[in-house]
């Protein structure tokens, strides 16, 4: 990446545009986002770096989403997350499946690691998440009951983790991926059996146990459809109106290298657009959205990564400061990230590399930021 001349990074950008609005935008961001990364090398080629963290140089909350077992036992992982972050959130450790197993059990063992682990360090907690359809315990999958046991089981698990972490997790997504991509309302359990106002119940339930937490709805495909988009923002904007105590919404953001710099931006400032504090939650950028088994980590690819990640940074802090919650990044380095997983491929879609080494994206980050 950092080979690459003038004439190459035109090439690749020259590229990328899909749309003349975002040819203009693109052209001003990465004029500025080249000259930005000219002056200042994170390899240590030429000049030293002088970045030093996420946490000391982002003008707002910059976090990652953690895997607890890593942080306990990993010393790269974890003295990273102590100095590159401000706000944390368990990937896995407060789902409901983690949190309570069996219907009389609660399992607070990660949960609270993390949240001591937070405060020791003086970090942000950000909870995820109470209400999901995937993550469920098989005893709640099972469960035989009317539809007042069902709102029991439902109110009982949101407000025992939320009065466990109250003053100590600043936030939660309430309810996470309840649309379906066409729109309508996903078939969840908790569609079926509690009817479509169990968004809105939950959110009231939550706030009842820990009112000064901020509340958001989590979603995926903000920039991807344009209908979900409609439906996510119609659905927030209902609760909104209705007067459900709803402060912020959630784009995760699992996004690809090529994702066009429109739809990005269509994602984040539509979700702005609701008054509401915006979470980018779960952002990280796929290279290999294709599942090319053998790729390799281009230096092309590095730096169409980081420019697209220096697109979304940028559009991001120019919302109003009070609703920028924050960007949180799905994992931490291209070790741990849930895509290889998931999707049995290699990939390399975070700030950080195997090595936990800063990666071109890092500095496009601080870039896009100054
Ligand atoms: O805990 C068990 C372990 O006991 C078992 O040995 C192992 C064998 O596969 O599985 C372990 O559980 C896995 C868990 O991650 C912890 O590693 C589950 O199978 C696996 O499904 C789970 O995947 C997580 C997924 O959510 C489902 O909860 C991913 O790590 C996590 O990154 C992913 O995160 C989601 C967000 O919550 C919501 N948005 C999308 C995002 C990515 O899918």
């Amino acid at each position: 990446m950092r080979a690459l001349n003038r004439f190459n990074r035109k090439a690749v950008f020259h590229s990328l545009k899909v749309s003349l609005a975002a040819t203009a935008v693109s052209l001003f961001l990465c004029t500025s986002c080249s000259k930005a990364k000219n002056s200042k090398s994170i390899s240590g080629d030429s000049e030293p770096a002088k970045v030093e963290s996420f946490q000391k140089n982002m003008p707002f909350a910059f976090g990652a989403a953690v895997n607890i077992n890593l942080l306990k036992s990993n010393t790269s992982y974890r003295e990273l997350v102590i100095k590159e972050y401000s706000s944390l959130t368990a990937e896995n450790a407060m789902k409901f499946g983690a949190l309570h197993p069996a219907e009389k059990t609660y399992n607070w063992s990660d949960a609270d690691y993390l949240v001591q682990f937070a405060s020791d360090n003086n970090k942000r907690v950000h909870g995820h998440t109470l209400i999901w359809y995937k993550s469920l315990p098989t005893w709640v999958m099972d469960f035989q009951g009317d539809s007042e046991a069902w709102e029991q089981l439902f109110k009982n698990h949101i407000q025992a983790v939320v009065s466990r972490f109250r003053g100590r997790v600043v936030s939660w997504d309430v309810v996470n991926e309840a649309l379906e991509d066409n729109g309508t309302l996903r078939n969840s359990i908790w569609l079926q059996k509690l009817g479509p106002n169990y968004i809105a119940r939950a959110f009231q339930y939550a706030h009842e146990a820990d009112p000064n937490a901020l509340l958001f709805y989590n979603d995926y495909g903000h920039e991807y459809s344009s209908v979900k988009r409609a439906a996510i923002i119609n659905l927030v904007n209902g609760l909104k109106n209705a007067g459900v105590p709803i402060h912020g919404i959630g784009l995760q953001m699992h996004t690809r290298y090529n994702q066009t710099d429109a739809n990005l931006n269509a994602a984040i400032t539509d979700a702005s657009q609701t008054g509401l504090k915006v979470h980018i939650s779960e952002l990280d950028i796929a290279v290999n959205p294709d599942n090319n088994p053998s790729l390799t980590f281009s230096a092309l690819l590095e730096e169409q990564q980081a420019e697209k990640y220096f697109f979304i940074v940028k559009t991001f802090n120019a919302l109003p400061a009070n609703q920028k919650f924050g960007i949180t990044t799905w994992n931490v380095s291209d070790a741990d990230t849930w895509i290889t997983g998931h999707y049995k491929r290699p990939d390399w879609p975070l700030p950080f590399d195997k090595n936990y080494k800063r990666k071109a994206c890092y500095q496009a980050i601080i870039d896009a930021v100054k």
